[in-house]
């Protein structure tokens, strides 16, 4: 499979020991051979990196070499997934330092980083700090936004954000229903509101329900085919390519009306 027909996944944790992904050699080749057979031909390894949790901390130095290994064991393992340079931050105003000193992996080596958040409530220095980035020469890419709390109660407080810039990655068990209800709609309310420009997969380990082709399927019916290609094939590859985004909507789809039959979960 060719990177041109398969998905790119942004964003999973498969460095073995690096983080809280595989614990061996052997669990990351397991991982990316289901990733492979998800349809997922390329990937940025993302592992965390938080400057205030030395155990999520990895060595930026060593990670090139790091990478380099696992290729040689899916090369050998003949797994065909292309590894490429990454990392999820945790927002931290140490981050803007690192980024500046050229210690901070952004997406394939290009000009998108990709962020989280904490899952609670939003930090005072966050918008500031993303305004900051967005300044800088990298655009933000927020992991996972329907997955904090104040997202989750207020779905359109997360729209200043993407007006200055900030661009909304959707992780693919929040709208597989996996962390619950609540987020799964988030998830869609976002979704059809045409908030999100990215999707990724956020997997950690190979057995976990995390599948892009799941996800695909879930989002298709809800945005249509056109949307669904910039989202899972074309913004994916402008990332790589370091071009702009595309908008996934034009403007935002009207939730299906809810009927009495289906309030009572009749339908
Ligand atoms: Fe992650």
């Amino acid at each position: 499979m060719t990177e041109s027909q398969g998905y790119v996944d942004l964003h999973l944790h498969l460095l073995p020991n690096v983080d809280d992904g595989p614990r061996s050699m052997e669990d990351a080749v397991d991982m990316a051979r289901v990733l492979v057979d998800d349809g997922v031909a390329a990937a940025t390894v993302t592992p965390h990196f938080n400057e205030w949790n030395p155990d999520l901390l990895p060595n930026v130095d060593a990670l090139t070499e790091q990478i380099d290994s696992l290729r040689q064991s899916l090369d050998s393992e003949q797994v065909p997934l292309q590894l490429l340079t990454g990392a999820e931050h945790f927002l931290t105003p140490e981050l803007l330092h690192k980024l500046k000193l050229g210690e901070a992996p952004t997406l394939a080596g290009g000009p998108y980083i990709l962020v989280e958040l904490p899952f609670g409530d939003k930090p005072i220095y966050a918008d500031e700090l993303l305004h900051q980035l967005g300044l800088s020469e990298v655009m933000p890419v927020l992991a996972h936004p329907e997955r904090y709390r104040w997202v989750q109660q207020d779905p359109d407080s997360i729209r200043p954000l993407r007006e200055r810039g900030v661009l909304l990655q959707l992780t693919a068990a929040s709208m597989l229903g996996h962390y619950g209800p609540g987020i799964r709609k988030t998830a869609e309310r976002l979704l059809l509101h045409g908030d999100y420009h990215l999707v990724g997969s956020d997997r950690h380990r190979a057995r976990q329900s995390r599948s892009l082709s799941e996800l695909e399927a879930a989002v298709a019916p809800l945005i249509g085919s056109d949307a669904t290609d910039v989202l899972f094939r074309q913004n994916p590859r402008r990332v790589l390519r370091g071009e702009p985004l595309l908008p996934v909507l034009e403007e935002p789809i009207q939730p299906p009306k809810k009927t009495l039959l289906s309030f009572l979960g009749r339908s």
